[in-house]
């Protein structure tokens, strides 16, 4: 047996645990539970693919609490204005749109990457943009933050990267995924721009399985969850996945077991996450996972394939800078009757539906269910 084979075996026996799942009466999105009612993939439900998570912005609604609504944006990805202003007019027009949600959203979360580079002029840039959003911010760190001074001028313009505070009958926590990264640069004697360098790559050959929570942020997590109800709702922000989605391109935290032990108690979570560039979602034990998309650029699919539970994506065409990109939003009324807008930039329909609409380019992208799915099935 294959290394790989052992480890998905592993990870099937640790996850997939006969009866584990999520609450199935857990509310956090309806998108999700919509999704799952697709997955039977009947034409006449077609429609409610129009409501699964493209947002950038989330509803929540709880029969016994006030619902409410919150925004997105990550990956912004910014270079100093004077190499690139295709990446700024896009955060420009993220924030002016947030800022415009009428009624507002509650608060936005910034989930990562703002900068290229981690250059103090990118990050500053990204704070100035980002002004323009009036509600309540909060951010958690990606790579491309934080290597070229290791977090030092984000610390300064944000805060703490990990944090944690209650919201309408939610806890929220903010996770950082991102610091702890094996030292793969004292030894070869890099410069911080080196470091930084490999760090900027999709294909982590280098920089190596950076993302991960780390034992003393696993324990201010089991401490931070103590005390709160497990029943209750809880949403993690992380910029990784926190699952074993591809760990070559780290879309993946390398302590997931972990991460999922200290979750395990907790019945309705929900991680929401950036560094995919895509929609992406997946349920591992009782956590619910959804990625989100980038304002830079999409990533392509892994070449595994995606997670089963995944509905993906349109495929993007290349040419258009606006495609595959953006956020949306979702009103919620307190009779759980909803109004979707999706704000995909220039899409209408967001997922594939045919062959067709997944080989826009000469080079059709296979879309196919991960190996470990097709050997442990759901
Ligand atoms: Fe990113
Ligand atoms: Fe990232």
């Amino acid at each position: 047996m294959s290394d790989l084979e052992q480890d998905r075996r592993e990870i099937a026996k640790v996850l997939n645990q006969p009866g584990v799942r999520p609450d199935p009466k857990l509310r956090i999105t309806r998108r999700t539970f919509i999704h799952r009612s697709c997955l039977v993939g009947a034409a006449s439900v077609a429609e409610t693919f129009a409501w699964w998570p493209l947002m950038n912005t989330l509803d929540i609604a709880y029969a016994a609490e006030q619902s409410f609504k919150f925004a997105w944006i990550s990956d912004t990805h910014l270079y100093p204005k004077s190499l690139n202003t295709r990446f700024v007019e896009k955060v420009v027009r993220a924030a002016k749109e947030v800022q415009a949600m009428s009624p507002p959203a509650d608060f936005m979360i910034f989930g990562g990457d703002l900068a290229q580079l981690g250059k103090i002029e990118e990050l500053e840039l990204g704070n100035e943009i980002l002004k323009e959003v009036k509600i309540r911010k909060v951010f958690i760190p990606g790579e491309h933050d934080w290597y070229l001074d290791m977090g030092k001028k984000w610390g300064e313009l944000f805060g703490p990267p990990n944090w944690t505070f209650d919201h309408k009958g939610v806890r929220f926590i903010g996770l950082d995924t991102v610091s702890r990264a094996p030292d793969y640069w004292s030894m070869k004697k890099m410069s911080p721009e080196e470091r930084m360098a490999h760090m900027s790559v999709l294909d982590g050959t280098v920089a190596g399985p950076w993302a991960g929570v780390g034992r003393d942020q696993l324990d201010w997590l089991q401490k931070t969850l103590s005390t709160w109800d497990r029943n209750r709702p809880v949403v993690i922000f992380s910029h990784n996945p926190l699952y074993e989605y591809y760990p070559p391109w780290n879309f993946w935290v390398r302590d997931w077991r972990e991460v999922n032990d200290v979750l395990k108690p907790y019945t309705k979570v929900t991680n929401i996450h950036g560094h995919v560039h895509q929609v992406l979602y997946n349920e591992i034990g009782n956590v619910r996972s959804i990625g989100m998309l980038a304002t830079a650029w999409p990533w392509p699919y892994a070449p595994e394939g995606v997670p089963k539970l995944t509905k993906p994506m349109i495929r993007v065409d290349p040419g258009d800078i606006y495609d595959g990109v953006g956020w949306g939003k979702v009103d919620v009324t307190a009779k759980d009757e909803v109004d979707v807008e999706y704000v995909m930039w220039g899409r209408k329909e967001v997922f594939a539906r045919s062959p067709e609409d997944a080989s826009k380019a000469s080079i059709p992208e296979v879309l196919r269910p991960r190996i470990a799915d097709t050997i442990w099935p759901y």
